[in-house]
């Protein structure tokens, strides 16, 4: 069942990127397979709710986010926004009304801002190209996304440029960017892992304060589980482009199923408590290839727990509490 006050849903959501195969596979037809970034993920998100999506690199995080953001193509399964399905709308004039309600901060955006702009110039463009305000309108829109994000008074900012600016002054700049629209969910990709520590805290200080004062939904992604829990409602965890568990943040950090979720809470010391941690031992290896996905449950070659039906069947979502979930086999009856 659809539930009513879920603002973001996906459905089923799958990106593969077809690999480019020789000049051989070419002669004989061969197929050539694909990078299957995103494989099948069902998340919803809430009006004022935010998720944090986790996994380690390559997982799929930033694709997900791509797709929300409508700068990537599904190759199946659905977008719905407020129960509109919108995963076929494309252009620019189309995805205008989307792009007011649903921006993203990129990753590591802050270090790739344009020298030659100004702070107004870098707030006001996404203003300019969505077309929602011009001239004095403009500057007043510019300057409360400033306020919201910390860089106060306004005036003091909007003629500098990014290298007149501290790293987290800079971030604060992208995520003002993105508030100047006044969106209801923000799609965040690592927004805080390049800054240090100090400043993390505030940046994250800035993205809370935004739901609790206006409701919005934020989106989180993450490689850092104890970062998650700090800021998050709920955590979906992604392993090779599936989610293998969801539930609340203190389900997930402090009562996880998935093998998956206790080895990254067992690797993250600062996280206290104890369960699995015995007949878990660390992860072991590398994260196999999204282009050669292991058959089965995909994280089975990794997995100290895995028995026989793991190496040959993928489990579904196992209820195994109130809103929480864990795609394992052991998590049956
Ligand atoms: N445009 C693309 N073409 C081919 N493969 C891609 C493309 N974008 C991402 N991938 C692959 O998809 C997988 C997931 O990437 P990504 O979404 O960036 O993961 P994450 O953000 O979790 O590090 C990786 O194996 C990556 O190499
Ligand atoms: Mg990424």
């Amino acid at each position: 069942m659809a539930d009513t006050a879920d603002m973001l849903r996906l459905e089923n959501l799958q990106v593969h990127f077809p690999i480019q195969g020789g000049l051989l596979d070419r002669v004989v037809g061969r197929p050539a397979g694909a990078v299957r970034a995103v494989d099948g993920i069902d998340l919803n998100v809430r009006r004022g709710e935010i998720v944090a999506l986790v996994g380690e690199s390559g997982s799929g995080k930033t694709t997900v986010g791509r797709v929300i953001t409508k700068l990537a193509q599904p190759t199946a399964g659905r977008l719905l926004f407020e129960g509109h399905d919108v995963t076929s709308v494309q252009g620019l004039s189309a995805l205008r009304p989307y792009r007011q309600r649903v921006q993203m901060i990129f990753q590591d955006a802050y270090q790739a801002l344009n020298p030659r702009h100004t702070v107004f110039d870098i707030v006001a463009e996404p203003l300019r190209s969505l077309r929602l305000a011009s001239g004095k309108h403009l500057t007043e829109r510019v300057s409360e996304a400033l306020v919201s994000a910390g860089l106060n008074p306004p005036s003091d900012f909007l003629s500098r440029f990014p290298h007149e600016l501290s790293g987290g002054q800079r971030q604060r700049v992208v995520i003002a960017g993105a508030l100047a629209v006044r969106p209801e969910l923000i799609v965040a990709d690592e927004p805080v892992s390049m800054l240090d520590v100090s400043i993390r805290a505030q940046i994250l200080q800035v993205l809370v304060g935004l739901r609790d004062k206006r409701n919005m939904a934020l989106l989180f992604i993450t490689h850092d589980l104890p970062l998650a829990w700090l800021i998050a409602d709920r955590i979906a965890v992604l392993y090779l482009g599936k989610l293998v568990e969801i539930g609340s943040a203190d389900e997930i950090t402090f009562n996880p199923h998935h093998p998956y979720t206790i080895a990254l809470r067992n690797a993250t010391p600062q996280i206290g408590g104890n369960a699995g941690r015995a007949e878990m031992p660390t992860l072991q290896g590398e994260v196999p290839s999204a282009a050669h996905v292991p058959k089965g449950c995909r994280f089975h070659t990794r997995c100290p727990l895995a028995f026989d039906l793991c190496k040959v069947k993928e489990p579904p979502a196992i209820e195994v509490g109130p809103r929480h979930v864990s795609a394992c086999w052991r998590s049956e009856g």
